[in-house]
């Protein structure tokens, strides 16, 4: 983390868990336990039919609500999906978009790099994921094949722009595996993915970009990635679903830094 350039966001990825009275007991319970002090960025991204309980929920705090997809039409035939017109209606402020698991269900390059563009649109503030497969890291292919996903999903994203993504790395081997990268390896992908943002668009870009890790971050290791110089928050899954948890590693996120 480096607070002086940048800001340090902590973000929940709840994936397909928690109804929504499940949400608004869950938030409620998190709400009395955070203490008063001043943190760092929180965002619950939750199912899309929870958001309106979070929002609720977290209400007079913080504390931000994103969703977890959404569709990069306005509006339309589009049975299922909701856009981002919808999602900052119901008073959202950032959206994940090109989670893994949602390539793996097919969604492409394209597809991200439309998404992407209208969720800026909208307002909201894009959490681009990017990372590789196992196969991917043992080839020594990582960092090429990050930079062609960063080259697609930011397709006509204006340096102003920028400044309202988070980039989150998250290595796909290390997504609800318990397979954590080690400090040493995130930080050396999250600081090559600063050089590509700094080269594409300027100095100034890279250094205030914020850069997330995930993939098993969990209140055990979030102290020592969180203290790498480029590891600016982190994407939580199965550990946002505890309070405790969550709570430990925002705390983390507390830790001082350069
Ligand atoms: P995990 O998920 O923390 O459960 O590994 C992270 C993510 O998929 O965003």
């Amino acid at each position: 983390m480096n607070r002086k350039y940048r800001k340090t966001v902590i973000a929940a990825n709840w994936k397909m868990n928690k109804t929504p009275s499940e949400t608004k007991a869950f938030l409620t319970e998190f709400k009395n336990k955070l203490p008063r002090s001043r943190w760092c960025d929180i965002v619950f991204c939750v199912p899309a039919i929870d958001i309106s309980a979070a929002v609720r929920a977290m209400r007079e705090t913080r504390v931000a609500i994103g969703a977890e997809n959404c569709n990069a039409a306005a509006s339309g035939a589009y049975t299922g999906e909701i856009s981002t017109g919808m999602i900052v209606d119901a008073g959202c402020k950032y959206v994940i978009i090109g989670h893994s698991e949602r390539r793996a269900m097919g969604e492409t390059d394209a597809e991200v790099n439309a998404k992407v563009l209208a969720a800026l649109g909208a307002g909201l503030h894009p959490i681009l994921c990017v990372g590789e497969s196992l196969e991917q890291r043992e080839m020594g292919v990582t960092e090429e094949w990050i930079a062609m996903q960063l080259k697609a999903a930011l397709q006509g994203v204006t340096e102003d722009q920028m400044k309202k993504i988070v980039i989150a790395y998250e290595p796909i081997w290390a997504i609800g595996t318990g397979k954590t990268a080690t400090p040493e390896q995130a930080e050396e992908v999250c600081c090559a993915i600063r050089t590509m943002i700094r080269k594409r668009y300027s100095a100034k870009i890279g250094r205030a970009v914020t850069i997330q890790y995930g993939g098993s971050m969990n209140e055990k290791n979030a102290f020592e990635l969180l203290a790498q110089p480029d590891i600016d928050g982190g994407l939580i899954g199965g550990a946002s679903l505890d309070t405790d948890k969550f709570l430990a590693i925002i705390n983390a996120a507390n830790q001082p830094t350069a």
